[in-house]
């Protein structure tokens, strides 16, 4: 298989579980040096889990504990990057996660949490890649200086009653990626979005662990299935490859359709 990603370093936040996972594995295939990042201590072994398969498939990974919400942490997980590696050519700005609750009863630190790490996080380390694409430029590995894929979700444009800081936090990374990409195009940096539907994670392990909760969350996609990581790890894989040379600053929905008003099937 021609390896796409060939001899570039690849840095994939909240990459020892779900999708970030996904995209190390697909990443690795393709030829890239991964760094597989996890947040805390406890997350190690499950790092170092992704590490061995990649490994196992004769890719090339390092785990390491980095909160992307603490500025010195993200600051320094590029700086020993790039003291490894020589430099960074890709970062998949996956970390993220969910603290439902209701409007009227979320506390301000389920708020600040989830906005903490899915958007100050998606910031601070698309700031520090952008640092790095600029310093380097283009090398010969790409047609770009580098490329940054912010993980997104369906819910930057469906409203998600029960989850108010998850759904800002993602239309916040829809606008924040935008803006970045119009910003750095000039200087031959890609910035994108992939906004998966519902993929098997444990992010939403309540939502398809029981026939009859997987049925009601049939309804809302389209392909009649849910997603896998793998899905989103090959489009991860293709926004971080010059295959996609012309797309900038763009969401793409992973979604099996469930961005397309399933309701309407047989009704309106
Ligand atoms: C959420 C999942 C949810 C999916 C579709 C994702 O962004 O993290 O919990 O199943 O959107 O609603």
């Amino acid at each position: 298989m021609e390896q796409k990603l060939k001899g570039q370093i690849a840095i994939i936040t909240g990459a020892s579980s779900g999708i970030g996972a996904g995209c190390a594995i697909e990443l690795a295939k393709a030829g890239a040096t991964v760094v597989v990042n996890y947040p805390i201590p406890q997350g190690k072994e499950m790092a170092e889990r992704v590490v061995e398969e990649i490994i196992a498939n004769g890719g090339t990974a390092i785990s390491y504990k980095c909160d992307v919400s603490k500025e010195d942490e993200v600051t320094g997980m590029f700086a020993d990057t790039v003291k490894e590696f020589g430099t960074v050519d890709i970062l998949v700005n996956n970390a993220g996660l969910q603290k439902d609750a209701p409007f009227t009863e979320m506390t301000l630190d389920q708020w600040n949490y989830v906005l903490a790490v899915n958007l100050t996080g998606q910031f601070l380390c698309a700031r520090e890649a952008i640092k790095e694409f600029l310093r380097r430029g283009v090398n010969g590995k790409s047609k770009s200086a580098g490329k940054i894929i912010c993980m997104s979700s369906v819910h930057e444009v469906i409203p998600w009653a029960g989850h108010a800081n998850y759904a800002a936090s993602k239309g916040g990374v829809m606008l924040m990626m935008k803006t970045i990409a119009q910003e750095f195009a000039p200087k031959m940096i890609r910035i994108n979005s992939i906004a998966p539907g519902a993929i098997a994670t444990p992010i939403n392990h309540d939502a398809w662990d029981t026939q009859a909760h997987l049925q009601e969350l049939l309804k809302l996609i389209p392909q009649k299935r849910v997603g896998q990581v793998g899905d989103i790890g090959k489009a991860a894989v293709w926004l971080a490859s010059d295959d996609s040379d012309y797309v900038n600053g763009t969401t793409l929905f992973v979604d099996g359709g469930m961005t397309l008003y399933p309701g309407f099937e047989d009704n309106g």
